[in-house]
């Protein structure tokens, strides 16, 4: 006898003649949708993180049309539901503190839906990683369509890139080599069309991950937004989708180890941000692939950054469009042996069969594995009695001879402390000291906050020196550059040896050999912990409780302890 197929999920609400499927498909129908809509076929969830408090998603409506009128072409049912949208401009402490917070409203939205299948719209940097975190929670057949990358900032003759030129001209106000007139021109240069920050900032690397990882469709990293190819993308998405249902394609079967591996590699050839190691980690452990910081730095060995683009290098994600995308990239990876070929991904083929072919169109944006444009530049995973968890530096961000490198700490005990010292003259610290800054990390600050590269004195940058060894337990912007050393884990709120470190001490930094050492004896570091306190939670209620209760340490992709896993997509009890 042959094996029944199991109905979809939606079919448990829409293909009912009891009270229950009155009430699930009358009030659908409210809107005019006709009764041939619930004859079984696919129910796609359009997941759509638009908000005008989300500046980089602000074109999403549109976005969704598209994918929309791709589910319709395929003979499925598309629904739209809004999420909490996190935008990185606006949101405050961090927004990064809400990523778990929208990671459960998108799980328990797919979940608790009449869904079979979902389009997870995303763009600024968290909503990439919350989406995904909360559909891998789920497992439903999914395609993640990224919003894409602004158009190149245009200021005065040349290019500007979000974040990275806001941090240099930044830097070049309080030096007094720039007016607070040209300060304001710029702001309305860089951001001049509908996207996301168009440097390979956070967003512009989640979007590469998401193409990396099979999970969305060939390129989806680097279309710009406003570009008619972005739409048509979202639509082949929405066509692609019903088949994917109907193929049984979970997500599970595209997030594999293999998966995983492979987005290692091509965030270290695009310099790819610091921030998508504990995204990736979370969504891995949401998923159940085993990812491990050490994974990093021992994939990312031998990988070479090919992507000449801000921060790392010049370019903008559009002259990366126009060069060939990542599929240069992800051919580049595969010729010299270092990508899963078979790895699959949502339009039914492999990772290989997708870009083997690619062709590039400016060698001097995307450079070849034989010459590269910088050497060996992978994560690289830091070990010591100052982060015994681990701690990171993007290497390709650095300034080389800032790699080896030892000096005296001048510690900032908060971001309020730092804020109120690093421009006064009397501030004992030079080119050679090491910037250590605590209380920053997931409890500390709460949510851990992308300023772990403190701007530099202006004593030092008066100097015409422009970078100094960084070391906190935040994380940076994607877009931001520089010798900082990030993450290092357990934060100082944790009560990590980073809590215990005093204006003076001597720090060693070694990158070749991985290593970060406070050169202060075992004894002497008892003392000092024995008088350290734990702080109290930052609000005795609500969602920053739960936090600051529940947070994982940044090597552990600082989720929710009671989010990590899976549930499936087993469907709730009837709701009357
Ligand atoms: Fe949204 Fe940079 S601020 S991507």
């Amino acid at each position: 006898m042959a094996k029944k197929t199991p109905a979809l999920r939606s079919v448990r609400w829409f293909g009912r003649d009891d009270i229950y499927g009155f009430i699930y498909r009358s009030w659908v129908k409210n809107r005019g949708v006709p009764q041939d809509q619930f004859d079984g076929r696919p129910v796609i969830g359009i997941c759509n993180t638009y908000s005008e408090l989300v500046p980089c998603n602000s074109h999403f409506r549109t976005l969704a049309e598209h994918v929309k009128a791709g589910i319709l072409e395929a003979g499925g049912f598309p629904l739209e539901f809004p999420v909490m949208s996190l935008g990185e401009t606006l949101l405050r402490p961090t927004a990064m503190l809400y990523r778990n917070l929208a990671s459960m409203d998108v799980e328990e939205s797919i979940r608790a839906n009449p869904l079979d299948g979902v389009v997870l719209l995303v763009g600024c940097d968290k909503t990439t990683p919350s989406l995904l975190m909360g559909a891998a929670s789920v497992d439903l057949p999914t395609i993640a369509v990224s919003g894409g990358p602004m158009l190149s900032g245009k200021y005065r003759g040349t290019d500007i890139g979000s974040g990275t030129n806001t941090w240099s001209m930044s830097e070049d106000l309080r030096a007094g080599r720039i007016t607070l007139d040209e300060f304001h021109e710029a702001e309305s240069c860089m951001h001049r069309s509908h996207g996301h920050c168009m440097t390979m900032g956070t967003a512009s690397t989640m979007a590469s991950m998401v193409e990396a990882l099979g999970v969305g469709m060939p390129g989806n990293a680097a279309i710009p937004a406003v570009d008619a190819r972005r739409n048509v993308l979202a639509r082949m998405a929405g066509r692609r989708i019903v088949e994917l249902v109907k193929e049984k394609v979970s997500l599970s079967k595209i997030l594999t180890r293999q998966a995983f591996e492979n987005a290692i590699r091509v965030n270290a050839a695009i310099g790819g941000s610091t921030n998508a190691v504990i995204h990736l980690i979370a969504i891995a452990k949401r998923i159940g692939v085993k990812l491990k910081l050490e994974d990093w730095d021992r994939l990312g060995r031998g990988v070479h950054t090919l992507v000449n683009l801000m921060p790392s290098g010049k370019y903008l994600m559009e002259d990366m469009f126009y060069a060939g995308g990542l599929p240069v990239v992800l051919r580049e990876l595969g010729e010299a042996g270092l990508l899963h070929k078979d790895a699959l991904t949502v339009n039914g083929r492999s990772i290989w069969q997708n870009n083997q072919d690619a062709r590039c169109w400016n060698r001097d944006v995307i450079h070849t594995q034989k010459k590269p444009f910088k050497k060996n530049t992978g994560i690289a995973v830091l070990r010591g009695n100052l982060c015994p968890d681990g701690a990171i530096i993007k290497p390709s961000a650095a300034t080389p001879k800032l790699l080896k490198h030892r000096g005296r700490a001048v510690v900032f005990e908060n971001i309020e402390d730092f804020h109120q010292r690093i421009d006064d003259p009397e501030l004992d610290i030079d080119e050679r000291s090491i910037m250590v800054l605590k209380n920053c990390g997931p409890k500390g600050y709460p949510g851990m906050a992308e300023v772990g590269n403190m701007p530099l004195p202006p004593k030092v940058l008066k100097k015409g020196i422009t970078d100094m060894v960084r070391i906190s337990d935040a994380r940076m912007s994607g877009t931001a550059y520089g010798t900082v050393v990030l993450h290092a884990s357990p934060e100082a709120a944790a009560g990590g040896v980073l809590a215990l470190v005093e204006n003076g001490d001597e720090i060693e930094l070694d990158v070749a050999k991985r290593r970060l050492e406070l050169l202060v004896s075992k004894k002497e570091l008892a003392i000092r912990k024995a008088k350290w306190r734990a702080p109290k939670p930052p609000l005795e209620r609500g969602y920053w409780r739960l936090y600051f209760d529940h947070v994982l340490q940044a090597h552990e992709g600082a989720d929710l302890d009671f989010l990590v896993g899976r549930s499936g997509p087993f469907v709730p009890r009837d709701n009357h």
